[in-house]
């Protein structure tokens, strides 16, 4: 999987990711040409790139993930793939069947802003567990929750510190010794109203899918949450409303109101994309505290 290496002045490791399937998902998500051939020319393009280390200026050490980015991101500009690519390649998680993670620097932004160094961080719908994975890289204890023993094997893999993950139900929050936590990050599987025969929170595995039931549901996790979070403590939800066909389920709005039956709503941002999926009309992060 890793074809191409650099190494800085220390020795350590930059890699860049030549997964022919990576680089194509990553196109077609900023909605680039994908044909196979200019694909295939961009892979090899990065497999033939080789990168001049960049260098810190004095004493310096090899440490600084900025560093490393700017090089790895150099690499791919001289193969022809730009920094939004980039990212989305390099952060795509390996062997991830599906590609549902969040960027980092989302989930950075959200615990720069409500947590400080060893806070606890929960995520009850963990996937592939960035929020644990930039949890410990910003020094806070990440624990998560996550149904599908694939993706909880993932996330192990992604984990060397303080981060946990729990392979379970969210709907069993309560039952897991989680707590007390000071920041809850979390983006539940979606469902839309119509033509979703599919359950989300049975990881789409079963076919009793009920939109009621579904935000029902998610409102008692939410309610877990809300007994979880020290006072004061937040929960962020990253929701979307979506398109099927010429209806738009109000997800997110859906959500917040089932989330605000525990917890006050305090406003939410609005995620703008370069580009947006087709089926998303709208991306937010809706934002919740519980009174200190
Ligand atoms: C949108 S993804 C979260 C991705 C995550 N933010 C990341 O960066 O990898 C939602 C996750 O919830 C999981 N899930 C669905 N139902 C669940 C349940 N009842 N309990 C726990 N996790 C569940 C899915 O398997 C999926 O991995």
């Amino acid at each position: 999987m890793f074809r191409a290496v650099i190494f800085d002045w220390r020795g350590t490791l930059v890699t860049t990711l030549t997964d022919h399937a990576w680089v194509q998902a990553a196109l077609v998500r900023l909605h680039r040409d994908t044909h196979s051939a200019q694909v295939d020319k961009l892979v090899a393009a990065i497999r033939a790139a080789s990168g001049e280390p960049d260098r810190l200026e004095g004493p310096g050490v090899d440490s600084d993930a900025g560093l490393h980015r700017r090089t790895y991101l150099r690499v791919l500009r001289d193969a022809g793939l730009d920094e939004a690519a980039g990212d989305l390649v390099r952060e795509r998680v390996q062997a991830g069947a599906e590609d549902v993670h969040f960027p980092q620097a989302f989930v950075r932004a959200v615990l720069a802003e409500f947590t400080g160094p060893g806070d606890v961080v929960l995520d009850p719908f963990a996937g592939y567990g960035t929020t644990l994975v930039v949890a410990e890289q910003m020094d806070r204890v990440g624990v998560g929750v996550e149904l599908l023993a694939e993706r909880v094997a993932l996330a192990r893999t992604r984990l060397h510190g303080s981060g946990r993950i729990i392979e379970g139900d969210a709907r069993n929050l309560a039952r897991f010794g989680i707590g007390p936590v000071d920041l809850c990050l979390t983006s539940p599987p979606y469902m839309s109203a119509v033509d979703h025969p599919e359950n989300p929170l049975t990881a789409y595995r079963t076919r009793d899918g009920d939109y009621a039931k579904y935000l029902d549901e998610l409102g008692q996790v939410f309610a877990a949450v809300a007994r979880l979070l020290r006072p004061g403590g937040h929960l962020v939800i990253n929701a979307a409303t979506i398109r099927t066909g010429h209806v738009v389920t109000p997800l997110a709005w859906d959500m917040a109101r089932v989330a605000g039956r525990h917890l006050v709503f305090n406003g939410e941002t609005y995620l703008w994309w370069d580009e947006q999926a087709s089926w998303v009309s709208g991306d937010y992060c809706l934002r919740f505290q519980k009174p200190a």
